[in-house]
């Protein structure tokens, strides 16, 4: 048994990089020269995820464009001499199942999961949040392991400072964190005030979901700012089975920001092959620091 399909929410309204959103998915925001969404893809394909289920809006044709055939581009770039970008974009959407299900309406986290339902059938699935990007796939294929091993659903997690958990969903742990990372989890608390938090573990954007979780959500009733919320499903499972944690110490941009965007573009350019050398000159010379 391996987890195959990843369900990636893509149907939210993106309200926090307005007006930029109002037009442009902010899935579809470049990271450099590729789309968020390619980035969580390729981390998927990297955990041996071979269906991805895009969750999106009737609204957000862009997204499926970004899937569809493009002759003429291909054409050009043959034409012109740029033949592996023409086969960059021809593997588009074809180098992995990519299927679509979708939310009529911005309900929450919970209901567009729960729109995948019969797209990914009766087996675990990973749920990836397209606005958060990791540096490699690592976690994704050990909480991958990880519920076939233990039979229940995981969750990825990192740790906090103390004072930042009131922005997170936060795990309740029983016992320790074993040597891999992984840890039992007994409940999970959305945005906790400080003191009443249970731990300074929080739940960055993966999961890999066993899918009795479908009946948790068909049965959930509308959570903080009035949505169907995921953490609301997960408390469900929590109380009811094996439920575990993975931790690991990733470097996490939230790209549905445009603070975080920013950082991902910047720390990523700095680092990029063909970009890098040049972007670094010039944000010296922007910045005025010449050690950087
Ligand atoms: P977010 O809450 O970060 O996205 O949800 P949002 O609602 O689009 O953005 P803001 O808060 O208004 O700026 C995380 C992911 O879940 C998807 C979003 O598209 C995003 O990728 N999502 C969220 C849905 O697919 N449906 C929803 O009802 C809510």
């Amino acid at each position: 048994m391996r987890v195959t399909t990843a369900v990636i929410p893509a149907a939210g309204l993106g309200t926090r990089f307005l007006p930029a959103t109002k037009a442009v998915p902010k899935e579809l925001l470049p990271i450099i020269d590729v789309p968020a969404l390619q980035l969580i893809i390729d981390e998927a394909v990297g955990a041996g995820i071979e269906h991805i289920v895009i969750v999106n809006s009737r609204n957000k044709p862009a997204i499926e464009a970004y899937f569809a055939d493009a002759p003429e581009i291909i054409e050009k770039l043959i034409a012109s001499g740029r033949p592996e970008m023409a086969e960059r974009m021809r593997a588009l959407g074809r180098d992995v199942r990519v299927s679509f299900a979708y939310q009529h309406a911005a309900l929450g986290l919970g209901h567009a999961v729960g729109c995948a339902r019969d797209v990914v059938g009766h087996e675990p699935f990973a749920v990836m949040l397209p606005d958060e990007l990791m540096g490699s796939s690592e976690l994704l294929g050990v909480m991958c392991d990880v519920c076939v091993s233990s039979g229940g659903s995981v969750v990825g997690l990192k740790r906090v400072p103390r004072d930042e958990v009131g922005a997170y969903g936060v795990i309740d742990p029983i016992g320790d964190i074993n040597a891999d990372g992984v840890v039992a989890v007994r409940d999970l608390v959305e945005k906790p005030a400080v003191a009443d938090a249970p731990s300074d573990l929080i739940i960055i954007g993966r999961y890999v979901l066993t899918p009795d979780v479908f009946t948790a959500i068909e049965h959930l009733k509308p959570g903080a700012g009035g949505e169907l919320q995921l953490t609301d499903a997960l408390r469900v499972q929590a109380g009811s089975g094996p439920f575990h944690g993975v931790l690991r110490d990733v470097r996490r941009y939230d790209t549905g920001n445009p603070v975080g965007w920013l950082s991902a573009v910047v720390e990523l350019a700095l680092d990029h092959p063909q970009y890098g050398p040049a972007f670094r000159t010039e944000l010296r010379r922007v910045i005025g620091e010449p050690n950087l």
